[in-house]
């Protein structure tokens, strides 16, 4: 009689540990699709933007210009003047509208202040150095900088309307 009630007892306690055991497991199963699913969820978030695509339109850059005004509509020689000296000066490096050792310049003034895109070509290597932005697009482009072509303010200026008509 003791042998049995011994037997069955330890029979008993093998199966609640036995059945303890799976449950543990199957929990442990659940959870772990759980996370799984939530990561797979929130992987593709559209934060992750590439600096080239951020939008940012208050960042006026650092360098010599402080602030610009653009008429409503597009000055057509200052625009033309300012194509010829991206043809010349620029087209090493950017592509109108496709990214090449440079972004594309196509909808920049949608992305960018017209100051800081000023500041960007006259003033690249501080640019790249201590505006955030200007850091991130050199980090997206692998490090390759921003050339500093020693254009003139006037013709900046010009690329700028230029590229307003991209
Ligand atoms: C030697 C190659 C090179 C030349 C030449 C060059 N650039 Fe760039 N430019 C780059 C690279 C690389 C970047 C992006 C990485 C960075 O900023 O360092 C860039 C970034 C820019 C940006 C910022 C673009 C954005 O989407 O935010 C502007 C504006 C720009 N260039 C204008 C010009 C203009 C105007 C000229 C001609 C006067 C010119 N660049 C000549 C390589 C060049």
């Amino acid at each position: 009689m003791k042998t049995t009630l011994k037997l069955l007892s330890i029979l008993l306690i093998t199966i609640f540990i036995s059945c303890g055991g799976k449950e543990e497991k199957k929990k442990e199963g659940f959870s772990y699709e759980k996370k799984e699913t939530t990561e797979k969820t929130s992987a593709p978030k559209p934060e992750v933007l590439p600096a080239s695509k951020k939008i940012d339109l208050a960042n006026k850059g650092i360098g010599p210009i402080k602030s610009v005004t653009l008429a409503p509509d597009v000055d057509q020689s200052m625009a033309t003047h300012g194509e010829d000296v991206f043809k010349n000066m620029c087209t090493a490096c950017h592509r109108t509208n496709k990214k090449f050792i440079g972004p594309p310049p196509t909808g920049i003034l949608k992305r960018r202040t017209p100051e800081w895109i000023m500041n960007m070509i006259l003033n690249p290597e501080q640019m790249v150095k201590e505006d955030p932005l200007a850091k991130e697009l050199l980090m997206e482009f692998n490090g390759s900088p921003m050339a500093n072509q020693g254009l003139s303010e006037k013709d900046a200026r010009a690329v700028l309307e230029y590229f307003r008509t991209l």
